[in-house]
């Protein structure tokens, strides 16, 4: 495999990424090179009928999907090795993403097994993908390519390895873009969710399951902080809504199946290796570039704020919910009792308006930024979130302890090391 291009900006990614490595290989044998072309056109054809809107949400096929062989179960299980048997054997699904990488770093640093699972679309620039499985590779975490619709593979996974927890991190992100491609949403986080917990209830024995869903599906709700127990029956977007559907299927698997199912609702993440489609991160690239950035504000001016959450402080909610994870009951695809159904709220509970997230970031890139103030438009998005923590905090012993002034100044620190190409210092 090509070493990945580090330095690369994110904006130009091409699906003909690895075309100069394979042509310069071939170019002297004119042949060969006829075949080569013939390929390419072939790639092309069938990436335009791939592209071709699908009725079939379930029928995506991902872009990658190697796997299989005594090699690659090789890696699997090296990579499950755990340093003590009191250690839990977590699968980390979306194991490239953001959160995802985090965790699976966190789990890996303190003994765990963790097999990384990530079908590596291109949703947003792979590049960053790529950079964050080299990350996990140096320390030993192996992430999988493949996809969470993948029943066979699945299947495989539970046969070779014992997992105790699995990490389900694997979603279409983003609020706005499910207007644009709805039925990715509907494959990821609802046909995907569902693949993962039937691979679970038939593994023997059941792991508990640790699943993202999303403050999202507070939607329309007005009454704040957020609380686990307020309704989450208005969301604002398909996005939502499908997390939403992933609750309560989560409610039917544990009823069913004795999984131990714990769904976290995280709240604005962000942080260094986080997702370029999120405002915190193309206003830093906006800015840098003195490009304007539109400034949505909710109705009567009210300015629109965020519970803006830092990676650290997820990814250790994360893992306390993993070792505060009840055993699933069941086996053999039967119930055998009760199991745990929890959902928590993972937020910072202090929203901050999006005009001060633009004037941290003006200050520590030392950039004025050329700002639009335009109404929100009806695309999804919400006008606030706030999160009542105190469930996790006395479950979890969750306490996020990053403002987001030192979360911002991490980031941009990240930001600019990462893009700037020197790439020689690791993380
Ligand atoms: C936060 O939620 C808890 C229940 O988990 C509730 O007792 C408490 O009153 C809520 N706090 C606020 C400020 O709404």
């Amino acid at each position: 495999m090509p070493i990945p291009n580090l330095g690369a900006t994110q904006t130009k990614f091409k699906m003909a990424d690895k075309t100069p490595y394979v042509y310069r290989r071939w170019h002297n044998h004119s042949a060969l090179k006829l075949i080569f072309w013939a390929c390419i056109v072939a790639a092309f054809i069938i990436l335009l009928i791939f592209r071709s809107p699908s009725p079939d949400f379930s029928s995506e096929k991902p872009p990658t999907a190697t796997w299989g062989g005594l090699k690659w179960e090789n890696r699997v299980q090296m990579s499950a090795l755990t340093t003590s048997s009191r250690h839990l054997t977590v699968l980390v699904t979306g194991a490239a993403g953001f959160v995802g990488s985090h965790v699976s770093l966190a789990l890996k640093k303190r003994g765990d097994g963790v097999v990384g699972l990530d079908n590596f679309n291109n949703y947003y620039d792979p590049s960053l993908k790529r950079a964050r499985q080299k990350l996990l590779s140096k320390a030993g975490v192996f992430i999988i390519e493949g996809d969470i619709n993948d029943a066979a593979l699945l299947n495989k996974l539970f046969d070779i390895v014992q997992f105790t927890h699995v990490m389900h991190l694997a979603a279409q992100a983003g609020v706005r873009y499910a207007m644009k491609n709805p039925g990715s949403y509907v494959h990821s986080n609802i046909a995907g969710l569902v693949s993962i917990f039937e691979a679970c209830k038939s593994a023997n024995p059941q792991p508990a399951i640790v699943w993202a869903s999303s403050s999202s599906v507070y939607g329309l709700n007005s009454k704040v902080p957020f609380s686990e127990k307020d309704p989450t029956d208005r969301p604002a977007s398909l996005y939502a809504a499908t997390k939403k559907a992933g609750e309560e299927i989560a409610h039917t698997y544990n009823h069913i199946y004795g999984l131990s199912i714990t769904g976290l609702r995280f709240f604005t993440v962000y942080g260094p290796w986080g997702r370029p489609d999120m405002a915190y991160f193309f206003f830093t690239k906006d800015i840098l570039k003195g490009k304007s950035i539109n400034i949505f504000e909710g109705p009567d001016h009210r300015s629109v704020a965020r519970d803006f959450t830092y990676i650290d402080d997820i990814a250790k909610g994360c893992v306390a919910a993993l070792d505060t994870a009840g055993k699933s009951t069941g086996s053999g695809g039967k119930k055998k009792g009760p199991a745990q159904l929890r959902v928590f709220n993972l937020g910072n509970t202090s929203p901050v308006p999006v005009s001060k997230l633009v004037s941290i970031l003006e200050k520590n890139l030392k950039v004025k930024a050329k700002k639009n103030v335009l109404p929100m438009p009806r695309n999804g998005d919400v006008v606030f979130t706030h999160a009542n923590i105190s469930y996790a905090q006395k479950e979890l012993h969750y306490k996020p302890t990053t403002d987001l002034e030192t979360g911002l100044k991490r980031f941009i620190h990240w930001y600019k090391d990462y893009y700037s190409g020197n790439r020689k210092k690791s993380s």
